[in-house]
């Protein structure tokens, strides 16, 4: 695929309507800028967009008889093969950065022997970012695991943490001078935050982690791994427990290597509102974010994700009744952002950035108009003081959302998965001319 000429990106842009002047900035505009040196970008996740990973915990998920994938991950977007073009695709766009994941299962295929090879694959990733001025930001595991890593009961063993460190120095060592910002984990609160979380579509009175737990004995039969577990499957506080101990001991590793690369993680987090009775909102925070939001305060930066908002009851309601709705069940709710980024920064003081934001939908002005109105709102943050480095949407590219396989559509650009050519959409267009203009 030929990547988008800058000329077809403005016609696109400003037939939606947005584009202003690249000269100087009047007064005006001035006031919609954001601050200097901010980063502006879109991300992937190795496991949703490379294809093939055929050596990991979710492959085998996947192919399970009553796996509860939709679908298989496949060739996902050959990402793999295709990141240069994607690469300058985003470049071409207006973005400066770009946060995509290392496959921990291509470097570290079995315990304790690392490829060079895969090592260098993502070494020409890093180099690619920097040959078209975007600052990589990289996370080291983004949910999926090797498969020897699981089928050893994953982040609930006891060794998980040092075996982690251990791929965390190794990569550190062989990347690190490329990384603009390392991440250890994306979403490591996702054990507990899906035992709050209820979307339509799990079975009547459960909650996705309940449904999850409920699939882990088959699954471990089906194995023929007593203690297989990964981030879905497995003991929630066990897993969360496991998963602290590899952040500290990851950021550890990665520092003693590289002391000036700047660390931090991803974490998920909903626009908790109290329900108007009988609110669990306090527990909520204590039970899902608290050690993770202490966490981050030994940490050069926070990574916030945010989608829409939750009313906290005794768990998570329904959104409420007319709201619309994106493709994964969510309300639509961009206002998330600012609520979230100056609720992370309060509880943490140091630097945020929206490593990951955006929604699921076929109808891409809906998506234009969410993020127009999720920058709003971090405007109004920024304004006010709260220290934001920068805004990562998600994602890049259509990609394999996991259980829900390929259905929902996060993609600023789209992708055909058979002959992997990809089309841009106005969202990527309309956001890339606001990087680029570095102002609303
Ligand atoms: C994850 C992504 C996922 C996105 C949309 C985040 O929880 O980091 O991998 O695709 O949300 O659901």
């Amino acid at each position: 695929m030929k990547t988008m000429r800058r000329r077809e990106m403005l016609r696109l842009a400003s037939a939606a309507g947005i584009v202003g002047g690249f000269g100087k900035l009047s007064f005006a505009e001035k006031s919609k800028s954001f601050p200097d040196k901010f980063l502006w970008g879109c991300a992937t996740a190795s496991y949703q967009v490379e294809g093939n990973n055929t050596n990991t915990d979710l492959w085998l998920m996947e192919h399970l008889p009553g796996s509860m994938f939709k679908e298989p991950s496949g060739d996902a977007c050959d990402h793999y093969h295709l990141y240069a073009q994607d690469i300058s695709m985003l470049a071409d766009l207006g973005f400066n950065s770009y946060r995509f994941s290392l496959e921990w299962s291509r470097i570290e295929p079995e315990e304790g022997f690392f490829s060079n090879a895969e090592l260098e694959h993502y070494r020409r990733m890093l180099a690619a970012c920097h040959e078209h001025h975007l600052t990589p930001l990289l996370t080291y595991s983004h949910f999926s695991l090797p498969r020897w890593f699981a089928m050893k009961g994953g982040w609930a063993n006891a060794k998980s943490a040092d075996l982690f460190a251990r791929f965390c120095e190794k990569a550190t060592q062989h990347l690190g001078d490329l990384v603009g910002y390392a991440s250890t984990l994306n979403e490591p609160d996702v054990p507990q935050l899906l035992k709050w979380f209820d979307l339509p579509g799990t079975p009547a009175g459960m909650t996705i982690d309940q449904m999850f737990q409920a699939s882990l004995a088959q699954v471990r039969k089906q194995v023929n791994a007593p203690e297989f577990a990964n981030l879905f499957v497995g003991d929630g506080k066990t897993v969360r427990d496991g998963l602290l101990a590899a952040h500290t001991k990851g950021m550890a590793a990665m520092k003693s290597v590289r002391s000036e690369m700047p660390v931090g993680f991803n974490l998920a987090m909903s626009d908790d509102q109290p329900a108007p009775e009988d609110s669990h909102l306090a527990e909520k925070r204590a039970d899902v974010y608290a050690p993770w939001l202490d966490a981050a305060k030994h940490c050069d930066y926070l990574g916030v994700q945010t989608y829409s908002r939750s009313i906290v009851a005794k768990k998570d309601l329904p959104p409420p009744k007319g709201a619309e709705l994106t493709q994964t069940g969510m309300e639509f709710y961009p206002d998330c952002v600012e609520h979230v980024v100056r609720y992370a920064s309060k509880e943490t003081g140091v630097p945020i950035f929206v490593t990951e934001n955006g929604i699921a939908t076929e109808d891409d002005s809906r998506r234009v108009e969410y993020v127009q109105r999720a920058l709003a709102g971090l405007k109004r943050a920024i304004d006010d003081g709260v220290d934001v480095r920068g805004y990562i949407a998600w994602s890049l590219m259509d990609n394999f959302e996991w259980m829900s396989g390929y259905e929902p559509k996060f993609g600023m650009v789209a992708v055909d998965l058979k002959t992997q050519k990809r089309t841009i959409k106005p969202s990527a267009a309309i956001l890339g001319n606001i990087a680029r203009r570095n102002a609303l």
